[in-house]
């Protein structure tokens, strides 16, 4: 088990992702409804985004919603909407304090208009905070934000704003929604699952995988550090062989 002290602040990933798993089995092995692990989630929030903001990581991704989420049964959509309006409010002065902004990633026209006005408003009074930037995936999936480009190159090119053959990674990727922040280096994913899930699948290339059996509501400081630990053992060749990268 990692402590703080045996993380590299020379080698931290410049952004982590994580796909928070596992919370309705967790409320099950308490003999308790799934919002009752969504709520328990939100222990394991505060901690990553602690753990991060005090290690000095500039970006960390929580998937929080997926588009598959509003399939769920309505009572647990509205229990997490309504979880997601208050944590943020009762976090706010803590965001604060530890100079966290806030961004968003996902088909946010989706979410209920009083969810939506909660967000802006986050979003506005932290928006000249510049330590970690805290990036909640809501109502978001990889297969909609690169059909959603794909829509808005078609768009471009048929005004004539943009030429097919003038298409390259680099400016496809400025029509995605996550092409405001670096590519995540590091993706955890919590409760044994070996799954993407629809998650920044564009943006996951060359990111590093790391899986924990330990399910999302408890989930500390300490696995946060663990799986950092565990990246910062890890050689990164991005298709080139290992004497390629020891010499660069
Ligand atoms: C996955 O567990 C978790 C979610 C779909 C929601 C995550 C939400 C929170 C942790 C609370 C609020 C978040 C923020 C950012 C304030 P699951 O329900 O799929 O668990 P299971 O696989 O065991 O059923």
């Amino acid at each position: 088990m990692a402590s703080k002290e045996q993380v590299n602040i020379d080698k931290l990933p410049l952004h982590v992702a994580v796909i928070m798993d596992g919370n309705g089995r967790w409320a099950q092995q308490h003999g308790q409804e799934r919002v009752f692990g969504h709520q328990n989630g939100v222990v394991a929030v505060r901690e990553t985004v602690e753990a991060a903001a005090e290690l000095g990581i500039k970006y960390l991704t929580l998937y929080a919603f997926s588009t598959e989420n509003w399939n769920r049964p309505q009572e647990e959509v509205d229990a997490l909407m309504i979880l997601l309006v208050q944590t943020i409010r009762s976090e706010m002065d803590t965001l604060q304090k530890n100079k966290v902004s806030l961004g968003i990633i996902g088909d946010t026209e989706k979410m209920p208009e009083g969810v939506k006005e909660e967000l802006l408003i986050a979003i506005d009074e932290t928006k000249y905070n510049n330590g970690l930037k805290l990036i909640l995936a809501l109502s978001y999936s990889g297969r909609w934000e690169i059909l959603n480009a794909v829509r808005k190159v078609a768009l471009d090119i048929r005004n004539e704003k943009l030429d097919e053959n003038d298409l390259s990674f680099d400016s496809f990727e400025s029509y995605l929604e996550a092409s405001k922040y670096p590519d995540p280096e590091l993706l955890i994913r919590t409760s044994g699952e070996f799954r993407i899930s629809n998650f920044l699948l564009w943006q996951i290339a060359y990111t590093e995988l790391y899986f924990t059996d330990v399910l999302w509501p408890d989930f500390r400081k300490k696995e946060f550090f663990d799986a950092i630990v565990d990246f910062q053992s890890r050689e990164r060749r991005f298709g080139k062989i290992s004497a390629q990268i020891k010499r660069d």
